[in-house]
């Protein structure tokens, strides 16, 4: 699957200059790939690689990535995770990982991804309906976001494990984190990870040092979403902890009609420090993370990651192997 897209010219009215740029993807023309985002409870990276709390543990410790097990089952895994009763399985039963269900909220989204180089800018597009949501009251400024997790290649927790790497069990409203207002953080960056994570003795600074310099980061593109609104576009990098990046470096676009959003974040190629220039060296990552109903934090619904190959002025996204 690789695909130009053609460039289509857009009459320059002035209610288009300032709904966003004078050209726009066909997207029609440009194939999707199906993302089934789920909600995931309190499933933490450390509970991920612990065999007696997930059984695939010991096979993703041998080299098998997360991605390649479960893609294909997330409509399954959502609804079960979030209807926080014990959850069954062919092998027996296992106990719920959702404290707090919500009543009524849907366990998954189905979205359509599409990518697209488009000058010098990288397009990601999503398509998705979010069904009947609950109001959760815990982000009153926004009732929908959009976010894509941006990996390098250089995060290889990430590149195998997608957001988990991100997601500790000691983070905020995660099983392990008493109270602690903790945000994502990436494994190498703490001194020693237990099962209850990594708490906050981070690695020694040197070690910080390097990591930063051998690109050990995770980019953060949000597009937040109100009915009616511009989209407000947002980026953060995830390192010790998830924090503002030193500039907005993506612009988004969105419309709703009838329950279904439309959605493009644009980044450009290249951007300079702290950010990764985009080449075609490498296979790049992205995962996608939406939430819906005024919901913040671990309420969300999280998919596995996919790769992203730039090569020439085509751009391409597919499931891992
Ligand atoms: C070898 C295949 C395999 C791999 C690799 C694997 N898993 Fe699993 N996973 C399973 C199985 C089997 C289950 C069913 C529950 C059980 O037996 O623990 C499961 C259950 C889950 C669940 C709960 C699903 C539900 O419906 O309740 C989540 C979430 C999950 N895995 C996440 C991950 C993550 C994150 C990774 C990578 C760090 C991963 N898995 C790697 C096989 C795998």
């Amino acid at each position: 699957m690789s695909y130009k897209i053609k460039l289509r010219s857009l009459a320059l009215s002035s209610a288009l200059l300032l709904a966003g740029p004078a050209f726009a993807a066909d997207w029609a023309k440009v194939p999707g790939l199906d993302v089934t985002l789920f909600l995931p409870g309190q499933s933490s990276w450390e509970w991920a690689l612990t065999t007696d709390s997930m059984s695939g543990a010991a096979d993703f410790r041998k080299g098998k990535d997360c991605a390649v097990c479960h893609i294909g089952e997330e409509k399954d895994m959502g609804p079960q995770i979030a209807a926080g009763t014990p959850r069954q399985f062919k092998t027996g039963e296992k106990p719920p990982i959702e404290p707090e269900p919500v009543a009524g909220k849907p366990g998954a989204i189905q979205a359509t991804v599409k990518v697209a180089r488009e000058g010098a800018n990288l397009l990601v597009h999503l398509d998705f309906a979010e069904g009947t949501q609950p109001d959760m009251h815990q982000d009153p400024a926004t009732a929908t976001t959009v976010t894509v997790m941006f990996n390098n290649g250089k995060v290889p927790e990430a590149n195998r494990g997608g957001c988990w790497a991100a997601c500790h069990d000691d983070q905020a409203g995660m099983p392990s984190a008493q109270g602690a207002t903790r945000t994502m953080y990436l494994p190498k960056t703490r001194a020693k990870l237990t099962r209850q994570g990594g708490g906050d003795t981070l690695a020694a600074p040197d070690q910080l040092d390097g990591l930063r310099a051998a690109g050990y980061q995770l980019e953060y593109w949000q597009a937040q979403l109100n009915p009616g609104q511009p989209a407000k576009a947002v980026t953060q990098i995830v390192f010790d902890k998830r924090a503002p990046a030193p500039r907005n470096i993506v612009t988004a676009e969105a419309t709703q009609a009838a329950g279904h959003w439309s959605v493009t974040l644009t980044r450009p190629l290249a951007t300079g420090a702290p950010f990764t220039d985009l080449g075609t060296d490498a296979p790049y990552y992205l995962a996608f993370a939406i939430h819906t109903g005024h919901s913040a934090h671990r309420a969300h619904y999280v998919s596995y990651e996919r790769v992203l190959q730039l090569s020439g002025d085509a751009a391409t996204l597919s499931n891992p192997k």
